[in-house]
């Protein structure tokens, strides 16, 4: 489904659009539209597909994994703040991500990043069902039509766990200047001790990240990285 101007018109009546945070933009009039490769994952609905399915199971194993190797309780670590906060980067077809982000880690809330308006609304309607059951969901799941290296809508160190799959690798294009910001606004949104969970990267983005963010869990599968505490002293 291509987004046009006239359909972005006709979202405000619709009940689902209320998970969405900020605007839904035509797929021609993205701020983003310039960055070549938007133009490329729009065009190829194959590159967004959801090749990340599991991803209750995906979080359970990584968590454990961590606790086992590097004696760290991610659950116990993210949850030690409340509102507990997580972030969604790239969830394409797969809307599920965030609802098992938030469900999988006992979140307080959920925001999620897709740069393709097609599922920003799919996800909305998708939610907007399970509201019949949830009716705090709204409240819980914020959906942000936006690029992953522009998070501004969110506040520096308000994320304790990000989750993130098959982005950052080869097949999903990604310019460098995308990647670099892209890099600097996890950096920025994550909190002291907060995590970033790492499905299907080509393991570019934790060599890079590793930089300023500690790695707790690397292999091919998946990776864990926790940035720093802040020292005593210096808050
Ligand atoms: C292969 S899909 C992965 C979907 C899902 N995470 C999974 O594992 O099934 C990659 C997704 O990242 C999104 N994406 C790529 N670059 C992005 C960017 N700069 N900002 C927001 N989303 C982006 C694409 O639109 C696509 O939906």
């Amino acid at each position: 489904m291509r987004v046009s101007e006239d359909m972005v018109d006709s979202f405000v009546s619709e009940p689902w659009s209320d998970f969405i945070e900020g605007s839904v933009y035509p797929d021609n009039a993205a701020p983003w539209r310039h960055d070549p490769a938007y133009a490329t994952i729009l065009e190829h609905s194959g590159l967004r597909d959801s090749i990340g399915s599991q991803v209750a199971s995906a979080l359970r194993q990584a968590i454990g994994l961590v606790q086992a190797m590097a004696q760290v309780n991610v659950l116990d670590v993210v949850c030690s703040h409340r509102p507990a906060i997580g972030l969604s980067l790239g969830f394409g077809s797969n809307a599920q991500e965030p609802y098992e982000l938030l469900k999988t880690c006992e979140l307080d809330c959920v925001h999620a990043y897709e740069w393709i308006g097609e599922h920003i609304i799919e996800a909305a309607r998708a939610f907007e069902t399970l509201r019949v059951n949830e009716p705090r969901l709204m409240a819980r799941i914020r959906l942000h039509h936006g690029t992953v290296s522009d998070l501004s809508a969110l506040d520096t160190s308000s994320i304790h766990l990000i989750y993130t799959a098959n982005m950052f690798n080869c097949e999903i294009p990604m310019s460098e200047d995308t990647f670099g910001r892209s890099l600097q606004e996890i950096v920025r949104v994550l909190a002291p001790r907060g995590c970033l969970i790492s499905r299907g990267s080509a393991g570019v983005l934790e060599q890079s990240l590793a930089r300023s963010i500690r790695v707790l869990l690397e292999n091919p599968l998946v990776s864990v990285l926790q940035k720093e505490p802040v020292p005593p002293g210096s808050e």
